[in-house]
């Protein structure tokens, strides 16, 4: 495989395309690899908001002379140095709670968010107003918990299956939004409404129907067009229920938008995007890429947040997409990691010491090929360091399994 990264301006017919630089809500291919075989998929690819793809020019055609293409070299000194600058001056964390304490609370408060969400959306599938109050208290249970420890519930917004997706990535957002609105020093009502319009951002989406929502293939053009009308449809929805806040509605209308003023709806760019929406765009990209869908597999967290420092310029504010990364980290919680010792390890606490060295669970030697006794380990005070993101897809290990190590080691 010979791989380089080109401007999608730069493509042509013949190329193979490698992977498509963003996330794969904001365009049509969800296919990670797929030749440019027909002027139709050229233009899909050139029009559909995407920046940049990489190529394999083992398999298809280079660029032209003169093109502009990067190697992976040049993109990971990019990446690091992104990474590198987004973890300075990272104020610990407050954790009055002790993770282990919290994973029991968390656990009940995400079985009965995923409860409320379920029925908040089914009556508003049957044109109902929705029961502010009763979401707001959920909010607030969300952001207690996020406040005692945010580890906790961050670490089980993960796991989610193809029926309650939407309910858990709405849970999911909104966990986020509130613990990245800690860090950019948000407090109160503030902190309150950016959670509220992360649980409620996509409400449209009942709107959307099933069989796109769900589709296991590529989007046609009609279809993502479909996929596109749910914020104003949610912005709709969220209008008509007395109550709901100017950021709320902001945020489920605009959370599609980008910088460089290619996303969607209303094609808003740079300060016209406002911060709780630009926030909600970071939170959004991120639990979707690192979810497991029916059509694809998500990425480990570790591995999201290097392609969203990839594919940044033009798609997030970069102070909220820095904040962002302080707030879960170079190696969230729940990655897979190589270490240098050959051991693969689960990251169990990203805060312990430095983000780069953090506490994690060791469990298998790539050596020997088998599982070790679970064992504990602080990369800040020992000799081992990360080698490598691992895909847990691709050594067949059960996502819950990695959850129930995180714990054990709380
Ligand atoms: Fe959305
Ligand atoms: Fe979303």
């Amino acid at each position: 495989m010979n791989r380089k990264k080109i401007h999608v301006g730069d493509a042509r017919i013949g190329m193979y395309v490698d992977e498509v630089c963003g996330s794969w809500m904001d365009h049509p291919f969800w296919k990670k690899a797929f030749r440019i075989s027909n002027a139709r998929i050229l233009q899909t690819l050139q029009e559909c908001g995407i920046h940049e793809v990489w190529i394999d020019v083992s398999k298809g055609l280079d660029v032209g002379v003169g093109a502009d293409a990067f190697t992976e070299e040049d993109e990971k000194l990019k990446v690091d140095e992104t990474l590198r600058s987004a973890i300075t001056n990272v104020r610990k964390s407050e954790r009055p709670v002790e993770l282990q304490k919290e994973l029991g609370q968390a656990r009940i408060i995400h079985a009965k968010a995923k409860k409320e969400v379920a029925s908040m959306f089914q009556e508003a599938r049957m044109g109902k107003a929705l029961q502010l109050e009763q979401v707001a208290s959920l909010v607030d249970e969300i952001s207690h918990s996020i406040m005692r420890n945010q580890c906790a519930l961050l670490s089980l917004a993960r796991l989610k299956s193809k029926d309650d997706y939407t309910y858990l990535h709405s849970v999911a957002v909104c966990a986020l939004m509130i613990a990245l609105g800690r860090q950019l020093g948000m407090e109160g009502d503030a902190l309150r409404q950016a959670g509220m319009a992360g649980l409620l951002h996509d409400i449209g989406k009942i709107m959307t129907p099933e069989e796109v929502l769900n589709k296991p293939g590529s989007l046609t053009r009609e279809e993502f067009d479909i996929m596109k009308q749910h914020p104003r449809g949610g912005w709709d929805i969220l209008r008509a229920s007395p109550g709901v806040s100017e950021i709320t509605l902001d945020v489920c209308l605009h959370h599609h938008e980008r910088l460089d003023g290619k996303g969607y709806p209303m094609k808003l760019s740079g300060e016209s995007i406002s911060l709780f929406a630009r926030m909600g765009a970071v939170c959004d990209v991120y639990d979707a890429i690192t979810s497991n869908r029916c059509y694809k597999s998500g990425w480990e967290p570790a591995e999201a947040i290097r392609k969203m420092a990839e594919w940044k310029d033009g798609n997030y504010d970069e102070s909220v997409f820095h904040a962002f990364v302080k707030t879960v980290g170079i190696y969230p919680i729940g990655s897979l990691v190589r270490l240098e010792s050959g051991r693969l390890a689960v990251v169990s606490d990203q805060f312990s010491g430095s983000l780069l060295s953090p506490k994690v669970v060791v469990f298998y030697s790539t050596r020997h090929r088998e599982h070790l006794y679970p064992e504990m380990v602080e990369l800040s005070r020992s000799q081992d360091a990360i080698a490598a993101i691992e895909k847990a897809a691709e050594w067949k290990f059960d996502p819950a399994m990695l959850q129930g190590l995180v714990q054990l080691s709380a």
